[in-house]
């Protein structure tokens, strides 16, 4: 079996899609978990993008060893200078430099001739070469480029310097058998490819990012690009849990195995929903609320006489727990700091003492806290340490014949501040009742809510993305009430922003 890398692009590709704004510490808390995943490669920026983009590539360089950390740049010097400055402190730097070759792209958007193009490229590679000890290429837009053009130029870059040569289908164009086919002709074409990692990077435009990744494997390709959840540009890029999983469950086909942490997935998942605001469908393979339900009678007792029935992987596979242990009120700090560690996260004291105290709160409203409510726990730190707002009170009165109305009580630097407000319903009164506290002009952008266990007494976790002038914040609130849960969400959005400016 080969080894098949894998590249993670969650906090470049994945963060550059529309609607998702992380900041330096919510992007350094990826790259620790994609480390528990044992991902070959984070890929973690684009330096030159922005200098949120480059403090957070040089931080993840500094602070999570153990894997390869990559900066994006353009086929320009200036790019990759910013790139190296931010990677350089890493212990296994990269740098991923990259020029179309599509005809369209080299007309339309660089007006170049393809002669250009290539000592662009051959040029980009030799710069970043002399600083950095692996270089990748990408030719954007590969797909829809001549292949005979693309072998000329990964030939010339691989003797420029490049380690890594990558494929990328940009808009999401190809289909399996042709990807596939392009793969097989660039091994067998381009000149010193056996020297080096050939990558591919697929988008999902027409839902066949994962099958094309797969097929350029089943071609010789040695590494895929993907991303936690999918996301990306427009449809996305090739979801990492369904590549991973993919190779694990029919490894046989693919003769590549990868060295993922499986049971790390799920954690990714919830973490990567939870930071960027964007929920995860239910019916999505491998990490949807619904990828492990069986609904239909004959499939629920075909899973009693024998699970293989209708499942082909288990939940325990990607770190969903099974188990029945339940914990609550009478349930020590000892208990359920046990139960967090077999969970499987790598918490520090505080932290532990931060799940605790929320714990606390929690089996006071609730009867039975379970592992769900727990790995909920685990990922709500925004709604401790210290915070510029903070929740002292709320009160709303709702109905179908009342305009319901809204009372909330703010705790700002020692002083408590006071408001009512109608609204629509009672989140929006209650929002605008802060909106009259804070005074500042926000536009709520985003609001998702969704149960994290089930039952009456079910946590409910909102989500809210809110937005100035500036810069758009994601916040995220967890309650049994869903009134709380939803101004807990919007003053974890309002700090960030408050912070930010
Ligand atoms: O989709 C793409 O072409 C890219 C490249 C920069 C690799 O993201
Ligand atoms: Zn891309």
């Amino acid at each position: 079996m080969r080894k098949i890398k894998i590249f993670d692009t969650t906090l470049r590709d994945g963060e550059q899609s529309a609607g998702i704004n992380l900041n330096v510490a919510e992007k350094v808390k990826i790259a620790k978990q994609l480390a528990r995943l044992q991902v070959d490669i984070i890929e973690a920026g684009f330096a030159i993008a922005s200098p949120g983009d480059f403090e957070a590539i040089q931080t993840i360089a500094r602070e999570v060893p153990g894997v390869t950390v990559c900066s994006l740049a353009r086929a320009m010097q200036a790019d990759i200078d910013r790139a190296w400055e931010a990677l350089k402190e890493a212990e296994d730097p990269l740098i991923h430099t990259f020029i179309a070759t599509s005809e369209i792209h080299m007309q339309y958007k660089l007006n170049k001739e393809p002669d250009q193009v290539i000592a662009m490229a051959v040029a980009a590679v030799e710069y970043a070469r002399g600083r950095c000890p692996k270089v990748e290429f990408s030719a954007e837009d590969a797909t829809r480029s001549d292949w005979d053009f693309l072998c000329k130029i990964f030939s010339a870059v691989i003797k420029a310097g490049a380690t890594a040569l990558n494929v990328p289908d940009t808009v999401g164009y190809a289909t399996p058998s042709e990807f596939g086919r392009l793969i097989a002709y660039l091994k067998k074409n381009v000149a010193g490819i056996d020297q080096v990692t050939l990558s591919v990077h697929c988008h999902n435009d027409l839902g066949l990012a994962v099958a094309n990744s797969l097929a350029a494997v089943e071609n010789g390709a040695d590494q895929v690009e993907c991303t936690i959840n999918g996301l990306g540009e427009r449809a996305g890029n090739a979801a990492l849990e369904e590549v991973v999983m993919a190779l694990r469950t029919r490894g046989e086909n693919f003769q590549g195995v990868t060295g993922i942490e499986t049971e790390q997935i799920y954690r990714s998942s919830q973490l990567v929903s939870a930071l960027t605001g964007k929920p995860v469908q239910h019916n999505k393979a491998i990490v949807g609320a619904n990828a492990f339900a069986h609904e239909a009678g004959i499939h629920q007792d075909g899973m009693l006489k024998n699970r293989m029935t209708y499942e082909i992987i288990t939940p325990e596979s990607i770190g969903l727990s099974q188990s029945q242990i339940v914990l609550g009120k009478h349930s020590g700090r000892h208990a359920v700091k046990n139960r967090v560690v077999e969970l499987g996260y790598t918490l520090t004291e505080a932290e532990h003492e931060r799940v605790y105290r929320q714990f606390i709160e929690l089996a006071d409203k609730k009867k039975e806290v379970t592992d769900t409510d727990l790995e909920a726990l685990v990922g709500n730190e925004g709604q401790s340490g210290a915070k510029e707002y903070e929740l002292d009170y709320v009160q709303v009165s709702t109905g179908n014949r009342t305009i319901p109305t809204a009372t909330v009580r703010l705790n700002h630097k020692e002083k408590l501040h006071q408001e009512a407000a109608c609204g629509d319903g009672p989140v929006d009164a209650a929002y605008k009742a802060i909106d009259r506290i804070i005074n500042r002009p926000v536009v709520l952008k985003d609001y998702t809510i969704r149960a994290i266990s089930s039952g009456e007494d079910a946590l409910g976790e909102v989500s809210v993305k809110l937005a100035d002038a500036e810069s758009s914040f994601v916040g995220r609130g967890l309650s049994t009430d869903i009134i709380e849960a939803s101004v807990l969400a919007y003053l974890n959005a309002l700090n960030k922003l408050v912070q930010s400016s």
